[in-house]
């Protein structure tokens, strides 16, 4: 029967040609081309119509078989193909593992922060908490609630940036501009005996600013830690005790301190403090420059007068106050010849800490 001779070719045809497609879309080419709507097989099967009632179920069997024989064809040769393209895919997509990763320093904390963190821990064991104030400051608080004389040399504009007000007008010397950047933490000391009743026990870490010229112990711009103590009955050998506690926590426990009078404008008596050099143990070395001592702060008595601008009963209270610059304590700590290594962002200094 010519009908079935033809299924019988279309089969044989279709079974080569899909073994012979070599990727998906010429397989899938040959499926619409052998099944498709337009496809051989339907086309064959048009000729259905024309056959004797006897003779279609037999032909229709074949038509089944040969459907069915194609189909799986087919699928098996998509699936051949699919694994193929699949692993073509992963073999041009590999990532070669083999290649060093790139390496990324993790931040880490500079060795200023260090030091405020160090200090702070310090205090904070002794029960203090820290205090904060702004860097841009009023002249009331830098200089005249502390005490310091109208013609005091560190007002010149020389020695202190002062702000322009926002109109502009106002040249920034001395005497024509309130404002200015703080040259020292101690202002955050009058602003905390504003706000507070004592016991007054505070450490207030921050920036400071000087028209200094950078040079290996100067900077324009450091950070200062500052400490405050107001109280009832608080005497000059607590604030030596404080001292001795804190200078042997940062630079070990056999550190000896020493205190030299001095002259602050907001402590009465006032003195500077030298811890024995830890590096020679007060022998005396290039670190202390052969004294044995090395100056880590200034500190005083709280002068009445800065209490009576602060609202402070001068009768009921005593207090000590003391201030250290955070880039020496390091600098002294840790041996770093030149502070402005703290500023210039060198990872090759940076790492080390
Ligand atoms: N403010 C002082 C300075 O910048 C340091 C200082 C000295 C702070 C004595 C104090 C103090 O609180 O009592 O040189």
């Amino acid at each position: 029967m010519a009908l079935i001779d033809e299924l019988g070719r279309l089969r044989d045809d279709g079974l080569e040609a899909i073994a012979a497609s070599d990727d998906l879309t010429s397989l899938e080419a040959v499926r619409i081309a052998l099944l498709g709507k337009k496809g051989s097989l339907t086309a064959a099967l048009r000729g259905l119509g024309g056959l004797s009632a006897e003779e279609r179920p037999a032909v229709g069997k074949v038509s089944n078989e040969v459907r069915t024989s194609l189909e799986s064809a087919l699928a098996a040769r998509e699936g051949t193909l699919g694994s193929a393209a699949l692993r073509a895919r992963l073999a041009a997509e590999a990532v070669d593992i083999t290649l060093p990763g790139r390496r990324r320093a993790p931040g880490r904390e500079h060795l200023i922060a260090r030091v405020v963190r160090e200090v702070s821990d310090i205090f904070i064991g002794l029960g203090y908490t820290i205090a904060e104030g702004p860097e841009v400051e009023l002249d009331y608080y830098n200089f005249t609630a502390l005490n310091t004389p109208p013609d005091h040399p560190a007002r010149n504009a020389s020695d202190t940036f002062y702000v322009e007000d926002l109109s502009g007008e106002t040249a920034a010397v001395r005497g024509e501009s309130d404002v200015l950047l703080r040259t020292q933490t101690s202002p955050v000391q009058v602003r905390v005996m504003e706000n507070a009743t004592p016991p007054i026990y505070i450490l207030a870490p921050g920036r400071v600013y000087r028209r200094d010229v950078a040079d290996p112990s100067h900077l324009p711009q450091f950070t200062q830690i500052e400490g405050l103590v107001v109280d009832e009955g608080i005497t000059f050998g607590d604030l030596k005790g404080t001292l001795e506690h804190f200078a042997r926590e940062m630079f070990g426990p056999q550190r000896k301190v020493r205190l030299r009078p001095h002259f602050f404008p907001f402590t009465e008596p006032s003195a500077e403090v030298d811890v024995s050099c830890h590096l020679c143990d007060g022998v005396g070395c290039r670190m202390c420059k052969g004294s044995g001592w090395l100056e880590i702060l200034g500190c005083g008595v709280v002068d009445p007068n800065v209490f009576g601008f602060a609202g402070i009963d001068p009768e009921r209270y005593t207090g000590f106050a003391f201030g250290m610059g955070a880039e020496r304590i390091a600098a002294l700590k840790y041996g770093v010849p030149d502070l402005r290594h703290f500023v210039e962002s060198d990872m090759r200094f940076l790492r080390q800490f």
